[in-house]
């Protein structure tokens, strides 16, 4: 590539990154729809179970191998810390890890065609500001689908109560009326994890559903995206517009997709 070549790629790299870096980290604040885990590329797997069938990749795609692995050794952007520093917030992030769990509760192991119930969805902490919670169909990061391609359908737009306890519709009303909110997605702001602390953030989401007109077993799976990185002091750097940022950046590794358990309720 000519000189002009690399310098015009230097340029637009410097004139797309703040454009980008309110979205992802910050969740998504533009896409109020149903939402796929595969979108979530650049994020790290919990379980090689996320990626069941997809060979050595699904090894790869564990946070110790894509995420931490580059920490420890020093890698770039992470270079600027020091050895010590660096293992300080790989075992920072993995307290991270541990204390950010989704859950599926309160639903009925089997109702009626036709009926409407309720499910909840409780998520502790990621880093925040934002997490993000959909209901799928399968504990996959390529293959799950939206739980309402499955027979499920939404009642209603999610209620979101975020960590201070309160409602919030913010996110969701973004959404226009028109459109209907009746999403199996929601973003949950006000979220603010500390790894060093050990203060985890508690939100939960409730979906109204209502079952399939057809008997038989169908799945419901809770998915969980989270960052890590700005729940330490370590991993995090500042910027003049979009204020606290991952260290390791924009496409980082920093981001998680995690499954719960896959639960099956009986329509019949
Ligand atoms: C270009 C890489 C990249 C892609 C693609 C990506 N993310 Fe992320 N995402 C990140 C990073 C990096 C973070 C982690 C921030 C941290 O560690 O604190 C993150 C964090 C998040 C968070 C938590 C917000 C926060 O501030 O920590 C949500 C929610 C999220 N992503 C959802 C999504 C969704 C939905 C998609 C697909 C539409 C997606 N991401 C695609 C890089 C990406």
């Amino acid at each position: 590539m000519t000189r002009r070549g690399l310098a015009w790629i230097a340029v637009a790299t410097m004139v797309a990154a703040p454009a980008a870096v309110n979205a992802y980290p910050g969740g998504t604040p533009d896409f109020q729809t149903d939402v796929a885990p595969f979108c979530a590329a650049c994020h790290s797997s919990v379980t090689v179970e996320a990626l069941e069938g997809a060979g050595p990749r699904a090894e790869k795609e564990l946070a110790a191998n894509k995420h931490l692995a580059s920490i420890v050794q020093g890698q770039q952007p992470y270079d600027k810390l020091s050895e010590a520093d660096r293992a300080a917030l790989a075992q920072q992030l993995q307290a991270v890890d541990l204390n950010s769990k989704i859950e599926l509760v309160d639903f009925p192991p089997q109702v009626k065609p036709g009926e409407t119930f309720n499910v909840t969805v409780i998520v502790t902490g990621g880093a925040g500001p934002v997490v993000a919670v959909g209901l799928v169909d399968r504990a996959h990061r390529w293959y799950a689908r939206p739980a309402s391609s499955t027979g499920w359908s939404v009642v209603g737009p999610p209620t979101v109560i975020g960590p201070d306890g309160k409602p919030q519709t913010e996110w969701l009303d973004r959404r226009p009326a028109r459109m209907g909110r009746k999403i199996t997605y929601v973003n949950i702001t006000g979220v603010a994890s500390d790894a060093v602390a050990g203060r985890w953030s508690k939100s939960k989401v409730i979906y109204t559903l209502q079952a399939p007109d057809r008997v038989g077993d169908y799945p419901l799976v809770g998915a969980y995206l989270y960052g890590t990185e700005k729940a330490t002091k370590l991993g995090s750097t500042e910027h003049p517009v979009y204020g606290k940022q991952p260290l390791g950046g924009y496409g980082g590794k920093s981001g998680r997709v995690r499954f719960t358990a896959p639960i099956v309720i009986s329509v019949k």
